[in-house]
């Protein structure tokens, strides 16, 4: 389905993939006008993972509400609207077709476009926000979060293609799971990064999986083993937090060094692509991690890249950059039809054509 012009209004985005509800406005520019997020840390916590009935449900209950508060923050009527985009995919179902249907019924009634998003491209597409980034195309992406680890080379909105990926865990599976084995709240990254900042990163010695080897494949849940021996070795109880701290500091610094090596066969892939390249990006909740982004920037550094990694509020899930997203997509004359699916599965490089 294409249009004739760009979009002259503001778009509404909603991000319901997974434990985050969120709304956004945007104006056509692509200036925040308004944004609302209630993450379900509550509801899922006392199970130490997502439960995606829960999940569906709390989407249902909060997301009317959210959207109502944007568009009035916003000073926007729903008449307004240029386009309401909606993350289709990937992610757990419930979640998709509550945020999806949500935004058909607005578009159907404001009698706007709807916009079926991609989670991961919207992931992809942050750091070209006006007012956090600039980043032109092509570039190479490290999309780290608690669902997805890969590489791709970003050449245009819809245009990805796939280096590298995680062959088991994803990089923030492989932070929750450390997180629960320290007996750390629930979802295990952003408490880990605060422990580790007491802890000595050197004690443990932690395996590198596949540092060394061609290709930038990522895997993780040998080093999630090893941690988890080594958590063995203490009595029974919970752990001294110096210990602790230890233990997280040195699981931590294995990561970074893991994404820097993989980061500089990255590089060269991508390099050996778009030899007018210069910047890698790292998106998804793990990039928040200061520690995992000072170990990319160096190797960045030390192949003539620049590293730019979005504020954290952006990395993590939020409903900004799908509206964002929405309006590149808007503004290349791409809209969807009100019978686009939810898709559970939908990787980044089935997008072309
Ligand atoms: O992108 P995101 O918010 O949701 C998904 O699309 O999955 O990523 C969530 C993941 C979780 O695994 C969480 O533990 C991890 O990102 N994460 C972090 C940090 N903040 C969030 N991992 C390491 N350090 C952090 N500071
Ligand atoms: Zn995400």
């Amino acid at each position: 389905m294409a249009l004739d012009s760009p979009p002259a209004g503001p778009v509404l985005g909603i991000e319901s993939s997974c434990d985050e509800t969120a709304a956004a406005v945007l104006d056509g520019s692509g200036k925040v006008l308004a944004e609302r997020l209630i993450s379900q840390r509550r509801e899922h916590a006392p199970y130490g993972g997502i439960v995606p009935e829960i999940a569906a449900r709390a989407h249902l209950a909060y997301l009317p509400d959210l959207v109502r508060e944007a568009i009035a923050e916003a000073g926007v009527r729903y008449d307004d609207l240029a386009a309401v985009a909606a993350t289709a995919g990937p992610g757990l179902i419930g979640g998709l077709i509550v945020g999806s249907q949500v935004a058909k019924g607005i578009a159907l009634t404001a009698g706007c476009r709807y916009l079926a998003i991609n989670h991961l491209e919207a992931h992809a597409l942050t750091p070209r926000l006006p007012g956090v980034g600039s980043a032109e195309f092509p570039y190479l992406l490290l999309l780290v979060s608690g669902g997805h680890s890969q590489w791709v080379a970003v050449e245009g909105v819809g245009n990805y293609q796939l280096l590298g990926q995680t062959i088991d865990d994803a990089a923030g599976e492989a932070f929750d799971k450390v997180g629960k084995l320290l007996g750390l709240p629930w979802p295990g990254g952003p408490a880990l990064e605060q422990l580790a900042t007491g802890g000595q990163p050197d004690r443990f010695r932690f395996p590198r999986p596949l540092a060394g080897r061609p290709g930038c494949d990522f895997s993780f849940s040998g080093l999630k083993t090893a941690v988890a021996r080594a958590i063995a070795q203490f009595p029974e109880g919970p752990l001294p937090l110096a210990d602790a701290a230890d233990i997280a500091a040195s699981f931590q610094r294995a990561m970074g060094d893991v994404l820097a090596d993989r980061a500089g066969q990255a590089i060269a892939l991508f390099a050996r692509l778009h030899s007018e390249g210069r910047l890698l990006v790292a998106s998804g909740g793990v990039a928040a991690n200061m520690a995992l982004r000072s170990a990319l920037a160096a190797v960045a550094a030390g192949s003539g890249f620049s590293l730019f990694a979005p504020p954290a509020r952006l990395c993590t899930d939020n409903a900004v950059m799908v509206a964002w997203a929405g309006i590149e997509r808007l503004r290349l004359g791409m809209a969807n039809g009100l019978n686009a699916p939810a898709r559970p599965r939908w990787p980044l490089e089935e997008m072309a054509g």
